[in-house]
Order: structure tokens, then sequence, then C-alpha cells
């Protein structure tokens, strides 16, 4: 094995033991909506204000090591003009990148999707660089219905994540490996398990094919869960027992870390859920998040898009965010025990 490089040593650092990743990379659609939901209207200036908010919110940095930002956020000026990537550098918090273009219908393939946005990716890479981002991240999208996952839509999604990967790499960033499969639909935890298992070996497959260099990227999977149209919510035991079964038969231990993403689970399951995780260590990897809704939901809920919210919602923030650091280290006891609650 070749020695230790800085972007080994970057994936190290945003998943060290306490630290995990924000999520804030959503499109301008998926902001929308969910801003829609909270009664928020949707402008690049409520955009700018709700993620200064969470960027300046109490002990940010003691829990959060990096942040994914969407291609408006890392070009954008705070309200008090300082570039939001600066916001981040000065709490020494590392501003990463979503580069992926989207899911798109899969020609051939009806109900399934493949990721796209690898043309001129490298170029685009370049400019991310120069504006500070480290990392990146690419999200694939596996649907679970009846035939579904076909090996079809599962080989190109890989093989697009590899080829990502492997440029990410080649740019100087840490790539975020992100096969999803989708919460989405009645089937249970061991349909999840068979699914996502699958979707791991046809990832690491194309990783290896690529030359990715393992060492230096962090996945992010899916925690392998019922589907929410499924009665039966399996317990916090389950889902760890479940799904770092599925890790160790198809994660190689030579990747430092995952980071989960929360899938549209509740704050407080995905908070239980890694925790159980981490109870059960030592692993062969980190376990970490990259939560977006599991992160944000409380905060922007109180935070309406009214100023005279901020603070509440920078509060309830920072109280997810403790909950999620402990879990890290299977220390989370209920979020009225974390010190910023
Ligand atoms: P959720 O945690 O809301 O699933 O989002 C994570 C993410 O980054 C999706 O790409």
């Amino acid at each position: 094995m070749t020695a230790a490089t800085d972007l080994d040593q970057l994936a190290f650092h945003l998943t060290r033991p306490g630290h995990g990743i924000l999520a804030a990379d959503e499109s301008t659609g998926t902001i929308e909506k969910r801003f829609t939901a909270c009664g928020i209207s949707c402008s690049e200036e409520t955009r700018r204000d709700y993620r200064t908010l969470l960027f300046t919110s109490p002990r940010f940095a003691e829990a959060i090591a990096g942040v994914i930002l969407y291609e408006e956020t890392l070009f954008q000026k705070a309200a008090d003009g300082d570039p939001m990537v600066r916001v981040l550098e000065r709490q020494s918090v590392v501003p990463g990148i979503k580069v992926d273009k989207g899911a798109k219908p899969l020609a051939g393939y009806p109900g399934e999707t493949v990721t796209e946005g690898l043309d001129g990716l490298r170029e685009r890479l370049a400019r991310y660089h120069e504006a500070g981002a480290r990392f990146t991240k690419w999200r694939a999208v596996i649907a679970i219905a009846e035939g579904l996952p076909t090996s079809g839509a599962l080989e190109a999604n890989a093989e697009a994540l590899a080829r990502y990967a492997a440029l990410a790499q080649e740019q100087g960033f840490v790539p975020i490996v992100e096969p999803e499969v989708l919460m989405d639909g009645d089937h249970d935890i061991d349909r999840c398990a068979g699914v996502t298992e699958r979707t791991l070996r046809a990832v690491f497959a194309a990783l290896a094919r690529h030359r990715v260099r393992l060492e230096a990227m962090i996945l992010k999977p899916n925690m392998v869960v019922d589907g929410k149209k499924h009665p039966r919510r399996s317990p916090p035991e389950t889902v760890a027992e479940r799904t770092l079964g599925v890790l160790r038969r198809a994660v190689p231990a030579a990747v430092p870390a995952v980071a989960f993403l929360s899938g549209g689970q509740s704050p407080e399951e995905a908070t239980r859920n890694l925790d159980a995780m981490n109870r059960l260590g030592p692993h062969p990897w980190r376990l970490s998040f990259s939560f977006a809704r599991a992160l944000q939901e409380d905060a922007m809920r109180a935070w309406a898009g009214r100023t005279e919210n901020v603070v509440r919602a920078q509060a309830a923030f920072a109280r997810r965010a403790a909950c999620n650091a402990l879990a890290t280290q299977g220390r989370y006891d209920g979020a009225d025990n974390t010190s910023a609650a």
C-alpha cells in the first residue's frame, strides 16, 4: 500500500470522533419544497439567510467538521458581505460541494434513474477547488419496488459513482460516495438489507475498476431500515445489527469512514440508530453522520423565515448536532442530556 496522503488525512478529519458532516446542499427545487412546508418563501436571500443561520449557530464546529454546499452557496456572500466559504473556514469547518446534476430517468429502465453530471466535471472541479471546496458529493438513487432495482440500473449508477470518485481524487478532493437505497415503499428491513448489500457490492466493484483510493473516500449509505409504508419500525438495536451485517460483508476495511444519510427518518430515529451502531464498536470504519433533514428539521421549523426566531432556530440546530456528535461515540442518552440542550 502507498503511504498516507493529505486526502486520507482529510477523510479522517471530516469524520473524527465526535464530529460529522452537515449536508446543506439541497438543490433550489428541493429546498423550496422544504421551505414551503415550513411557510418560508424561497429566494436567493432566504436561502442565504437560512444557511448563514445554520453555519453561525453556537458551537457549530464542535460537532460539524464539514459542510456540503450547493453551488449557489459556494459562490455566495453572507449578508455581512463575507463569502459563505469564509464563514466556515474561520471556524476550521471544511467546505464541500455537491457535484452531481441529479437523478434522471434511465432510458430503457422504467421506474429507475441514473445520476448525471460527468460531462465537464473535471473543469467544474477545478473551479470548485479554487473557490475553497475540499471534498465532494455525488448521490445515486436506488428505488425498491417489485422487480426493482434491476442489475442494469445498479451497474449504471455504480459506474457513474466510480468515475466521479476517480475524477474528484484526481482533482484533489475527498469524494463522498453516496448510493442511497430509498426508504419509499412498503418493503421490510430484510428487503432493504438485501438491496443495500447488492448496491454496495456493485459500487465497490466499480470503485476498484476505476482505481479509486479507498483510504481517501467516505461512503455515505442509507441505514438498513423498514420501508416508510411498512407497518413495523424496527428498533435501533435491529437497525444497528442489520446495517452492520451488510457493511461488514460489502465495505472493505480500507474505507476510513461511513457517514450515513438520514433518508427520511425522524431526527431522533436517525440519532438513535447511529448511536446503537457505535455502541457495538469498535468497527473497521468510523461511523458518523452526513445528514440533511435529520440535522435541519427542528431548526428550519423553528426559524419559519422570521428574524425574531433566529436564536431559537440556532439553539435547535446546536442541540441536534450535539446529539449526533454523542451518537458517533455511542454516548447518546436522549436529547435532554446533551450539554447544548
Ligand atoms: P438526508 O439526510 O435528508 O437523507 O440527506 C442527505 C443527503 O445529502 C442526500 O443527498
